[in-house]
């Protein structure tokens, strides 16, 4: 017999909300005047949980549950779960891939051109009247036109944005854990080898322990005065700090970032600058991916309370049997 009941720390989308509570079984901690008194009296009944928030998911958390089997995490990105100890205690960690590839590497475009070609710079000029009262907004520094992109984790979503960099007339190169031999992209074995070469290095790695501070001085240094970084990953993976001083210093020329260290707190120091794009973590966020994410999500978990395979599990935590 599996523990059929599912628990939400967290609010979520009114989609998972809405398909989870249609099993009967769906127990939001937010609304309950004591979360904790519900944790010690039903810790045995919970089977699954639905997260993808800040909140962390620890190994201190999931054993708090005996009888957890699932960890259904909204986002491809699953460091806020400890998916590692999750597969040595016999729990499925589930993510959302696939779905999302296509938007958010749409979205790294977008801010990789916003960036590069000043867009939200010249856009903000237009609107304070700036056209009108001192003439035209003074050319950009930055083209797109041979240059080269570097990326760092060439995954689903990095082939996804290499494939339309390429389009774009960039030429493409990338570093990560492994050379690839499906692709045709040179390869480089070091970040800070490839920094040095390129003029855009664009990040798509994954958060967590591993990747933690990655892009450090060393890094932005190597990428030199007119470097222009992109980061549409994980803001853990940069050195935030290093980043502003690099800024500051002119050690690289622009950023343009969708992540940060702390959401949804950005640094003051970046919001006074000038020569960076800040959007909000939005590489996903439209409606259509999000309904898609959202609905693996709650298919993941209704695999488990069906006795069925996981649509979804994460490599950490490959599916054996319930
Ligand atoms: C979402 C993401 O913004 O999938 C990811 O890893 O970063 C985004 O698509 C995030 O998961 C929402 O919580």
């Amino acid at each position: 017999m599996i523990a059929k009941e599912i628990l939400a720390p967290h609010a979520m989308m009114p989609l998972i909300m809405d398909g989870l509570k249609s099993t009967g079984h769906l127990h939001c901690l937010w609304e309950m005047a004591e979360p904790e008194s519900f944790i010690r009296e039903n810790a045995s009944k919970i089977g699954a949980i639905a997260t993808g928030g800040h909140i962390k998911v620890n190994g201190a958390y999931m054993s708090q549950f005996p009888n957890l089997r699932i960890v259904a995490n909204f986002g491809v990105g699953y460091d806020t779960v400890d998916a590692k100890w999750a597969g040595q205690h016999d729990i499925i960690v589930t993510n959302t891939p696939d779905v999302l590839t296509e938007e958010v590497a749409d979205t790294a475009l977008g801010l990789l051109i916003m960036t590069m070609r000043e867009l939200p710079q010249s856009e903000r000029f237009l609107r304070a009247g700036n056209w009108v009262n001192k003439g035209p907004y003074p050319l950009t520094h930055n083209t797109l036109r041979g240059k080269t992109v570097g990326i760092l984790a060439l995954g689903r979503i990095g082939k996804a944005i290499a494939h339309r960099c390429e389009a774009f007339g960039l030429k493409v190169v990338y570093h990560g854990r492994n050379k690839q031999n499906d692709v045709s992209y040179p390869y480089y074995p070091t970040l800070v080898g490839m920094a040095k070469d390129v003029d855009i290095l664009l990040s798509v790695a994954p958060g967590g322990e591993s990747t933690f501070h990655t892009i450090n001085a060393e890094v932005l240094a190597a990428l030199g005065s007119k470097g222009v970084l992109i980061n549409i990953g994980r803001g853990s993976v940069v050195d935030e700090k290093a980043l502003i001083k690099a800024l500051n210093d002119k050690v690289i020329f622009s950023a343009g970032l969708d992540v940060f260290e702390d959401e949804p707190r950005v640094p003051a120091e970046l919001i006074a600058m000038e020569n960076v794009v800040l959007l909000p973590h939005v590489g996903s966020a439209s409606h259509h991916t999000r309904n898609l994410m959202g609905q693996l999500v709650v298919d993941n978990i209704l695999a488990y309370l069906g006795g069925k395979a996981p649509l979804t599990p994460v490599v950490e935590t490959p599916f054996g049997k319930w």
